[in-house]
Order: C-alpha cells, then sequence, then structure tokens
C-alpha cells in the first residue's frame, strides 16, 4: 500500500527579518530534518465514496477536520480541473503537534506526493512550490525532501545545505504545554513595534551558518548560537514555564538548548543520537516535576523512528 514516512524538522536558526504586505513574517532560517517520522498511507476510496476521508491514530492531538493531508488533497484535486475520485487516508502521527517539528506541514508534503501518485497525475514542475505553499509556509521545504536548508521568504525559497558528515544525535523533549505558530507570530509582532533595530548583527549569524554544515561543528555552533531564535521571547511570552524548563534542561545536561520553530519544542545538539539518548535516560530517570507530562525523543537524522523515546506509547 502505498506509504510515506513523512519525517519532523528543528529549525537550528530562526530570524525574522521583515514583515511582508500580505502580513506573514520574512524569514532567514536553518531547517534540519529529523529521524523521527509520521507515518501516512493513502489510497483510492471504495468505488462510490463521496468524499476523501482521514483516519488519525498515534500521539493526541491531531485533528481530522482541519487536517493538511485532507487540505492537500482538495488543493490538488482543484489544481487539476478533474473529478477526481476520493482518497481514504490513514496517518498515523509520532510527532507531536503544535510543537514547532513541522509534522502537520510534512503531513502535507507528503499527502501531495502520494496523492500525485494514487491518481497518477503530476504536478508540473513549475507549479509545486507554490502549491506547496499555499498549504502552508513549511511545506517547499517537506516537499523538496532535502537534508538541510536555508529556508526565507515565507518559506517558499529553499536551497539545500551541504550534507552532513559524521553523526548527530537530537535530543527533544516537547512540553505538555504546545504553542499556536499563529498565537506566537503575533505576540512577536506586539513586541517588536517596541523593539526595533536589533536585526543586523543577527542576520550575520545565520550567513555564517548557510556556507557550510559540519555536524563536527554543530555541537560548537549550537553554544554559539543558543539564542538564534527570534521567537523564543514571544513563545515565553505565552508560555512561562519554557523559560524555566530551559533553564533546567541546561543545569542537567550542561549543553546549550534551543527552540525548534515557534516552540515548544526545546532540543540539544549532541555527536552521536546514542549520547542523546544517555542524556535522555538520565532525564528520565531523574523524574522532574517539570517533565511529568512532557515527551522525550533521542533521534539521529535518518529515523525513520526515533532511537529512544519517553514515555513509550502504552506506558501513557
Ligand atoms: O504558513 P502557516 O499556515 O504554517 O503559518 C501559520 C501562521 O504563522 C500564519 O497564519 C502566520 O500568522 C504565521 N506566520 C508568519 N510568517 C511566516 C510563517 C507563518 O507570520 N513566515
Amino acid at each position: 500500500m502505498p506509504h510515506a514516512r513523512p519525517p519532523a524538522k528543528v529549525n537550528l536558526t530562526l530570524r525574522v527579518v521583515g514583515l511582508r504586505e500580505d502580513g506573514y513574517h520574512e524569514l532567514s532560517s536553518v531547517f534540519l530534518r529529523i529521524g523521527l517520522c509520521d507515518r501516512l498511507t493513502v489510497r483510492a476510496a471504495a468505488p462510490g465514496t463521496a468524499a476523501d476521508t482521514l483516519n488519525v491514530q498515534g500521539l493526541d492531538g491531531a485533528a481530522v477536520s482541519g487536517n493538511l493531508v485532507l487540505k492537500a488533497f482538495e488543493s490538488l484535486r482543484a489544481y487539476t480541473h478533474l473529478p477526481l475520485p476520493a482518497l481514504e487516508a490513514t496517518l498515523d502521527k509520532q510527532i507531536p503537534t503544535a510543537a514547532g517539528l513541522g509534522g502537520g506541514s510534512s503531513d502535507a508534503a507528503a499527502a501531495l506526493r502520494l496523492a500525485q501518485a494514487a491518481w497518477n497525475v503530476r504536478v508540473a514542475p513549475a507549479d509545486e512550490l507554490r502549491l506547496a505553499e499555499s498549504l502552508g509556509s513549511d511545506v517547499p521545504f517537506f516537499y523538496l525532501d532535502m537534508p538541510a536548508a536555508h529556508v526565507s521568504g515565507r518559506g517558499e525559497t529553499v536551497t539545500a545545505l551541504s550534507g552532513l558528515t559524521g553523526g548527530v544525535g537530537v535530543l527533544l523533549v516537547t512540553p505538555a504545554q504546545r504553542l499556536s505558530t499563529a498565537a506566537v507570530f503575533a505576540a512577536y509582532h506586539r513586541a517588536s513595534e517596541k523593539v526595533a533595530g536589533t536585526q543586523t548583527a543577527i542576520e550575520s549569524d545565520t550567513d555564517a551558518f548557510v556556507d557550510g554544515l559540519s555536524a563536527d561543528d554543530l555541537p560548537g555552533w549550537a553554544a554559539r548560537n543558543r539564542d538564534a531564535n527570534d521567537l523564543w521571547p514571544a513563545a515565553v511570552s505565552l508560555a512561562s514555564e519554557l523559560g524555566g524548563l530551559r533553564d533546567l534542561l541546561e543545569r542537567r545536561t550542561g549543553l546549550p538548548w534551543l527552540m525548534s520553530g515557534s516552540g515548544s519544542t526545546l532540543f540539544a545538539l549532541y555527536p552521536s543520537a546514542a549520547e542523546a539518548t544517555d542524556a535522555g535516560r538520565a532525564l528520565a530517570a531523574a523524574e522532574l516535576p517539570v517533565l511529568a507530562d512532557a515527551l522525550i525523543f533521542a533521534v539521529d537524522l535518518v529515523g525513520p523512528d526515533p532511537v529512544w523515546r519517553y514515555p513509550w506509547p502504552s506506558e501513557r
């Protein structure tokens, strides 16, 4: 049965470099694909089925109504102007939602590809990114399926970064409190009207990083770029416990912790997935109240499943 494993991403940097006339923000961000994937299956529905269907299982939080998988089917059908038959999709969520990991966008990109295969239609190359972007700002990155990229504009300008050499492990902590991307950008916008003129020095950080992405350099790079996410103050203004959680993770692990996207996931980079796993196990064993309802994942950059996770799905 045709299926895909849509991956998550983390943002190694996320600079807001302007406000566009359409209300979206102009971004400059380094995206890194990570080995934590949903599972999406798409097939033709039984003959006579009137509408596309989606069945969502796995982690809590992903709704069927308004799901980008169904929107991707609708957009592709509208694009082709053909009366294409209904599709039946199953989505097994392993990427936490509203967590800054791009899971919904990645599902949408995979749905766009699987639906083209199921219907045996092709989007013209010149239209692919426009269609992807119409589903969400992060969808072009996932549709292009790159290990790492510099992403700018609203999200539609995606430039591949050189491949990573050597091992990298990422330890992710997704707190129980999740954040709406729109709400975080709105909070950023309100605050930035008061504090102008901080962008220039920050932007050069991302430029330097775009020159090359060496896995061996990542941990050191993370230390220098701990605060390279402009949405952090806005996220903390909406989820005040994030600040304390980050302090605690840094004290416990001795590493800088970064926020992915608009949050609420925090992450640290390790030289290997095994070291990320050891650190995750130590955090889980400490039974910290602040992590009681959090999800913890140790991942490599390949996946498709985490190397280690806490709790295991059956434990909650
Ligand atoms: O594009 P997407 O639907 O994922 O964006 C969700 C929300 O995040 C948008 O409605 C917008 O408020 C905000 N956003 C933004 N600038 C971007 C991306 C997202 O302001 N580049």
